[in-house]
């Protein structure tokens, strides 16, 4: 993250910008340019060769490299890659087809929050092409991953707790085995946005925790509880 030292862009006129893309640091939009995002107050962001951008200020992060490492994400990978859980990215993406569809949303705007190494946010760009996707992740090392997966997601490392979006812009968040920080969700989804969460149910590894710790913790995660007023698609029920 940079700030350039020349005169200030003449941004509006040049760069392509997608409605709704905020700056990280104050909030303005964010335009696009080969190479990486500014804003009018001269922010700039590099986009990586890896092909992702980050968004994420030290602000932002409560250590140095936040979210999963790179062994974590190999590991997740690798899981992936053997296609165990095709099935949740099938289901996943007819639901939100069916639904997008019934909308009459040709185009929808969807951000995948926490999105990992981008086994799902890639599935889902090959079944709505037209749709307009971000993934993004606090880890770095995710984004790296994500980004070789697939070019027409745009990928930027960041915090769902902050994302860098604008009030009332999504037609749809994906919180898929992350965080759910629901006020911000409440924040950038547009009032009849849609939020679609796959979370692990109580008995998730449980096998595996028991060996690993002395008193298991009751994981299971219930959304209905955290978030009122929207849509949702929620799977375990
Ligand atoms: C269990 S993984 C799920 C990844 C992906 N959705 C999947 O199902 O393969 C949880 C992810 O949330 C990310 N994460 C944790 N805290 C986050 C935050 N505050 N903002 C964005 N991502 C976060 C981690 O880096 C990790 O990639
Ligand atoms: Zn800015």
């Amino acid at each position: 993250m940079s700030a350039p030292r020349s005169a200030p862009l003449n941004t509006r006129q040049t760069a392509p910008w997608r409605e709704g893309i905020c700056c990280p640091l104050c909030r303005s939009p964010l335009y696009q340019q080969p190479g990486g995002w500014h804003c009018e107050q001269r922010h700039s962001f590099d986009t990586a060769r890896q092909g992702y951008t980050h968004l994420l200020p030290v602000q932002h992060k409560k250590s140095k490299s936040p979210g999963d490492d790179a062994n974590m994400v190999a590991a997740r990978s690798q899981f992936l890659n053997g296609h165990y859980y095709q099935p949740i990215a099938e289901q996943l993406n007819r639901s939100l087809t069916d639904y997008f569809g019934q909308q009459s949303i040709a185009e929808p705007r969807i951000v995948d929050a926490g999105c990992g190494e981008g086994y799902y946010t890639d599935r889902l760009m090959q079944a709505l092409p037209a749709a307009d996707i971000t993934g993004l992740d606090i880890s770095k090392q995710a984004l790296i991953a994500a980004a070789r997966r697939n070019h027409s997601v745009r990928w930027f490392v960041a915090n769902s707790s902050h994302l860098p979006m604008a009030d009332n812009s999504l037609d749809c968040i994906l919180s898929l085995f992350s965080p759910l920080p629901a006020r911000e969700f409440a924040r950038v989804l547009k009032p009849k946005g849609l939020l679609a969460v796959i979370s692990t149910g109580a008995g998730h590894l449980l096998e595996l925790r028991q060996l690993l710790y002395d008193e298991i913790k009751d994981t299971a995660l219930q959304p209905a509880a955290t978030i009122r007023g929207s849509a949702m698609l929620c799977w375990p029920k």
